[in-house]
């Protein structure tokens, strides 16, 4: 019998599947905002109150409560046991499932295999190029293309001649090597056969920005299908976190202020030729949050560049709706719609260097974009049509962080609909299309959870200074947080009110904001004593943070995960649900304002303990004992002045 899966492989797996691939090819989902909608497949309803979250990767039922992550959805949906559905899952990912003794160990050690056989395919790729027999068949393709041995240097262009086993014979032999080119996606497995995925083709090694090679494109020598082969998914690439050209982008540059984001390989290598070497691609994929992610973090200003047809424009949307939910305060994102019947590769080397940069001078930004777009779908020499136009363009606004951007696209908005703009202001946008749901797939009779202080000012004090705040679990629970209601009712869209739902606690507004950084768990220790602390969700914090500290994905659908079968998972899932469409600055900022909150919440909590500790002292029977007393008393006052300074 198989033996146990290691958790390790589990967490890798979770954060490698999109749970919205995985469930919307069972239950058709209809995109509203960030996430999808469907009618429950777990209930009976008529209007959809099913929700899946991209971002944080779960399901949730605003109707019925059913949630999990895609192992979970796949388990109650098709009532499958755990291994089945981690079994499809795993070949959805192009993973073998590990079972017993695979720990973190032997992966890293696997992994180090695939980058060594990747590093050595790169050499004898590259070896090819001057040396093979054919050579001059792909120099003279790199020479019609323009480049310069310099050039495809600094680029580690290579050649993969023809042949089905040039790269097995080279680097394979018994039956563990041959895996291990499988694994690395240089040779393909197929029918019981074996062959060189690369067969004449020129190679443009795809590093990571470690420079370490994590996979290939292979383009064809002149015409022919498909023009580029790359490496499939691998343990080591991710097309969709990684960027081509990032790392020799970061070589050739300082301090790099601005990414150009192109659409090819060769696209980025041209215009590196011709002196602009910030430019990065994305493999063949439309830009992912991740890749938003990694390329501000990398420059503060960002520039994509598409065809300026029906699918550039396309793309450029979707690039767009990646990057608002991005755009903090001083990051700067731009479009640049390049002129027919051109790509970037031919725009500078028919136009040159000089008109390249005045394009780029021009390039329209975001909002523009944002704001073109929308405008177009309405008749804004109507009123009723410039209505539209800010209820459309509201949501998006919405997921703007940045507040001074925010406020400048706001007054945008209200000269094209020419409104006033206090009127914009002063009606936010709807709790429905704050949330990301579209107010036209909103049904009437929706039940939506209860409002909350989720879009709250980052820099707001969050913790309630008062350590009475803190009520034990049979007393009815104050408010933890200062000035935010929790005791009010769910604000109606209409119809059916839902559930009121249990009060936060401290610990409970942790946990609320561990779900949003689940990384941050990593920062923190929880003091021994907290656990037998007797709070709302204390004893449910103690359990995530565990979790949150023991894998090597800190995530919500980890959580999900591990927390299946607790006693604490009811009281999890609710919070997750409750937590399911909240936005978070994940830039250093945002992070910053969780990170003191969570402390400001351990805080408090350790208050409470030195004020449940100081209790029992005086119930003691024979009285308390002095020194204790005093020294809880002491750490109980510098506590309580610490809480309040940071306030
Ligand atoms: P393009 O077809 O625009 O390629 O695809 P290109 O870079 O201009 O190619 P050249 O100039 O003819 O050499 C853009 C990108 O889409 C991916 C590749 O990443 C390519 O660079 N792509 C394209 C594929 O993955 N497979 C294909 O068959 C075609
Ligand atoms: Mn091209």
């Amino acid at each position: 019998m198989a033996g146990r899966i290691p958790q390790t492989f589990i967490d890798d797996l979770l954060a490698r599947t999109d749970i919205v691939g995985v469930i919307e090819s069972r239950v058709p989902l209809k995109r509203a905002g960030r996430n999808y909608t469907a009618c429950c497949p777990f209930h009976k309803e008529k209007t959809p109150s099913f929700t899946v979250s991209p971002d944080k990767q779960f399901y949730y039922c605003f109707g019925c409560g059913a949630t999990g992550n895609a192992i979970g959805f796949l388990m109650e949906y098709e009532r499958r046991p755990f291994p089945e559905a981690v079994e499809e899952l795993a070949g959805r990912a192009g993973l073998t499932v590990p079972h017993d003794g695979g720990d973190d160990d032997e992966r890293t050690s696997r992994n180090r295999a695939l980058y060594d056989a990747l590093a050595t395919a790169d050499r004898h790729f590259q070896e090819q190029l001057r040396k093979h027999a054919l050579r001059l068949r792909a120099v003279d393709y790199l020479r019609s293309r323009g480049l310069t041995g310099e050039i495809a240097r600094r680029f580690g262009v290579g050649y993969a001649p023809p042949g089905w086993d040039l790269l097995l014979s080279a680097q394979g032999g018994d039956d563990a090597k041959n895996r291990l080119l499988i694994d690395a996606g240089l040779v393909v497995a197929q029918d019981g056969k074996t062959y060189d995925r690369f067969r004449d083709r020129i190679m443009f090694p795809i590093r990571d920005t470690r420079g370490r090679v994590i996979g290939f494109g292979g383009r064809v020598i002149g015409d022919g299908k498909p023009k580029y082969l790359n490496s499939p998914e691998t343990p080591v690439f991710h097309k969709g976190r990684e960027l081509y050209g990032l790392y020799e982008a970061k070589q050739a540059n300082k301090t790099l202020e601005r990414l150009l984001v192109v659409e090819g390989y060769m696209d980025v290598i041209a215009l590196a030729q011709q002196g602009i070497t910030c430019a990065v691609a994305t493999l063949g994929t439309a830009c992912t949050s991740d890749h938003v992610d990694l390329l501000f973090r990398s420059a503060g200003e960002v520039v994509f560049c598409f065809d300026g047809d029906a699918a550039g424009r396309r793309a450029a949307w979707r690039a767009l709706e990646a990057t608002l939910p991005k755009m903090q305060d001083g990051r700067v994102a731009r479009v640049l719609f390049l002129p027919p019947q051109h790509d970037p590769d031919s725009l500078v080397r028919a136009e040159g260097v000089t008109a390249f940069n005045a394009l780029l001078a021009n390039a329209d930004s975001i909002d523009d974009v944002l704001f073109r777009e929308l405008a177009a779908r309405v008749d804004l020499s109507r009123t009723d049509g410039r209505a539209r136009l800010a209820s459309l363009a509201k949501p998006y606004l919405a997921q703007v962080p940045g507040e001074v951007l925010r406020a400048l696209m706001t007054q945008k908005l209200a000269d094209i609909a020419q409104l006033d703009p206090k009127l914009l202001a002063a009606q936010p946008a709807t709790r429905a299309q704050a949330l990301g749901f579209d107010s036209d797939d909103m049904p009437p009779d929706h039940d939506v959870p209860p409002p909350d202080d989720r879009y709250e000012p980052a820099g707001e004090p969050a913790w309630e200074p008062d350590p009475d705040s803190i009520e034990p679990r049979d007393g009815s629970e104050r408010r933890g947080f200062r000035g935010k209601r929790f005791d009010k009712g769910p604000r109606q869209v209409g119809g059916s009110r839902a559930p009121r739902q249990a009060p936060l606690g401290v610990a409970g507004h942790v946990i609320r904001h561990l779900l949003m950084a689940p990384q941050l768990a990593r920062e923190i220790d929880l003091l021994p004593e907290l656990r037998g602390l007797d709070l709302p969700h204390v004893a449910l914090l103690c359990e995530v943070v565990d979790v949150l500290h023991d894998t090597e994905y800190p995530s919500v659908a980890a959580l999900f995960g591990r927390l299946q079968g607790s006693d604490n998972f009811d009281a999890f899932a609710a919070l997750a649900g409750r937590e399911f469409l909240v936005q978070h600055g994940d830039d250093e900022a945002g992070l910053e304002a969780l990170r003191r909150d969570i402390r400001g919440g351990l805080d408090q909590l350790t208050l409470a303990w030195y004020d449940a500790e100081l209790a029992r002292e005086l119930r003691r029977p024979g009285g308390p004992d002095p020194a204790r007393y005093r020294e809880l008393l002491q750490e109980h006052s510098r506590l309580k002045a610490a809480i309040h300074r940071s306030l």
